[in-house]
């Protein structure tokens, strides 16, 4: 069942290209792991979104193998988690055992963690495991901008993406604008708000949807694409992840695209970066 043909790809700054829309894997129970990426699969996902410390790259990897898809068809991420900053070698070696994979298409500094201070070191790992070939593009996640600066300035490679917090009520203006002035593509995660306010109820997003006969969730996904966001919802549900998958058959008006963008309020629902440590 190959229903991903319409999905858009982005050329990433090495020249890797990234299907825009994938699924994401926080909080899937690792013991249902292989059952629910299956079905993502079959619904046409290609593009998962995984991390170490989500504790299911087994579970992802299992449903990888058990699929018959080619692996030139996939796009794998996975992350680098916070305690391992200074031994990402092994701690990439482990992940990438669990996937059961030669290589990943992306490997993300997950926190940045500044009170460490030691994501500039990760990163020249992560350089090195990019030499190697077995992640063919690097990046980071919930790097703010003041991060990304020393990052820059002190290593050698621009990093292809930096995962973050984005959604309608939490756009992250400056980080965006930043990344995207040096080429960094942006990933939404929380893209849903992580159902974490009454976004769909909204009527900037609630009338759209009833405009072009879509639900919310499928009209918040659109936003994301058409504003230039790569994005992975995560639904446990086959239904939900159909729906969040159903969204080439029609396009958000520039003035729906604004509306919604002007929901921005700062509306951050998850962690702040610099607390993460
Ligand atoms: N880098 C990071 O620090 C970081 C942090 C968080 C997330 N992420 C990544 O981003 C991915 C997506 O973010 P997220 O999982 O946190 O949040 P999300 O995708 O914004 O929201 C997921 C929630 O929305 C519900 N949902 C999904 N589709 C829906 C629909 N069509 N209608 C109504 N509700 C729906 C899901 O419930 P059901 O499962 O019950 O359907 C779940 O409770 C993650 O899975 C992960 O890969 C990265």
């Amino acid at each position: 069942m190959v229903a991903n043909a319409n999905t858009p790809t982005l050329t990433l700054n090495n020249g890797t290209t990234i299907p825009q829309l994938g699924f994401g894997v926080f909080k899937v129970d690792p013991a249902e792991t292989t059952r629910i990426v299956t079905d993502a699969l079959e619904v046409g996902y290609r593009h998962i979104d995984t991390a170490a410390i989500y504790g299911n790259e087994k579970g992802v990897g299992d449903a990888l193998a058990s699929s018959g898809i080619a692996r030139d068809e996939l796009f794998v991420t996975t992350k680098l988690w916070n305690d391992r900053q200074t031994d990402a070698q092994a701690a990439f070696d482990e992940s990438l055992e669990k996937l059961g994979l030669d290589y990943v298409n992306l490997y993300l500094i997950h926190w940045p963690t500044p009170e460490k201070d030691t994501f500039v070191e990760a990163w020249k790992s992560l350089e090195t495991i990019y030499a190697s070939g077995r992640a063919k593009a690097i990046g980071v996640s919930n790097f703010l901008v003041p991060h990304l600066e020393k990052l820059l300035a002190n290593t050698d490679i621009v990093p292809a993406v930096n995962q973050i917090e984005l959604h309608p009520a939490h756009q992250q203006p400056a980080v965006t604008a930043f990344a995207r002035e040096h080429g960094i593509e942006i990933e939404a995660w929380g893209p849903l708000g992580q159902g974490k306010y009454p976004l769909f109820e909204l009527p900037e997003v609630a009338g759209a949807a009833e405009a072009h006969g879509k639900t919310p969730a499928q009209v918040v996904i659109r936003w994301h694409l058409q504003t230039g966001n790569i994005v992975f919802p995560k639904s446990n549900r086959r239904e939900r992840m159909a729906e969040n998958f159903d969204v080439f058959d029609f396009e958000l008006t520039d003035a729906e695209v604004a509306a919604i963008t002007g929901l921005e309020r700062e509306g951050r629902v998850s962690a702040h970066p610099n607390e993460v440590n």
